[in-house]
């Protein structure tokens, strides 16, 4: 179909914004180290209101994300056990990650979902879709780094503080633990979470994924808090039903 130039400026405005949307391969590595997440800083990107966090008893902070973290001295903002990943069916699951994806930066990226296609392992073909929470100086271009309880702790650790985890955090400092029987002296609020990394993710080792951004899913906004502004796919229908017909 062809489209004039001046048609398409007033079109503009109405098409989803696939235009600035991010795509392509990407690795993963996982984690969990109960600090707050970077995106929950206030103003990181469009979003009115930053990424929820937890107190040390895991209870939501109502603080507009002035709280500072855990993983600073005389910090008591930690991230909340329900921004843990979960399995709708057998072929999706829902979480979050600390992402850098190439080209962008925090504002691109905080609280924005990428759909991943796992390529690699046991989950190869699976899909999970992330929102963007936290970011790392550690991590590459096109990185996620995704969000499982019992999956290392990393650089930080405020598992130590919240939970009276091992001073590495559980397993080893990167990785974290090494099968599902460990996940049964996790605290109750993240079995579920270490559960999840074992059962639908089947125990996959950092594998390699295709990914796109999309917009985000109400399940997992209701969850972090966080919503980018126009990211509304799932309120509006999308797509070509929503661009008015062009005639001649
Ligand atoms: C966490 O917040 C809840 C609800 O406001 C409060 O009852 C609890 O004492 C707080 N826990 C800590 C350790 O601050
Ligand atoms: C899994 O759930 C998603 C979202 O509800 C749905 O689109 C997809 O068809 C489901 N897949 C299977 C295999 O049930």
């Amino acid at each position: 179909m062809h489209i004039s130039l001046a048609t398409l400026a007033t079109l503009l405005p109405l098409l989803p914004l696939s235009s600035a949307q991010s795509s392509g391969q990407g690795k993963t590595t996982r984690y969990w180290d109960c600090c707050k997440p970077s995106c929950a800083w206030p103003k990181k990107s469009s979003a009115p209101s930053p990424v929820k966090t937890c107190n040390k008893s895991d209870q939501p902070l109502n603080d507009q994300g002035n709280t500072r973290s855990a993983c600073d001295s005389g910090g008591t903002a930690f991230m909340c056990s329900n921004q843990s990943p979960w399995a709708l069916n057998e072929t999706l699951s829902y979480g979050w990650a600390a992402v850098n994806i190439q080209g962008g930066n925090e504002a691109s990226w905080c609280c924005a979902c990428y759909e991943l296609t796992f390529t690699s392992g046991p989950v190869a073909g699976k899909k999970m879709i992330v929102q963007a929470t936290n970011t790392g100086g550690d991590l590459g271009n096109n990185h996620f780094d995704i969000a499982m309880p019992g999956g290392g702790v990393g650089i930080f650790n405020a598992c130590t503080q919240q939970y009276g985890a091992p001073a590495n955090g559980w397993g080893e400092r990167y990785g974290g633990i090494r099968g599902k029987n460990e996940c049964e002296g996790f605290p109750a609020a993240l079995k579920d979470g270490c559960n999840w990394r074992f059962d639908w993710f089947q125990g996959a080792d950092n594998p390699s994924v295709s990914f796109k951004q999309v917009a985000c899913p109400a399940a997992i906004t209701a969850k972090s808090g966080c919503v980018r502004q126009r990211d509304v796919i799932d309120q509006t229908p999308t797509g070509p039903s929503t661009v008015p017909t062009w005639t001649p």
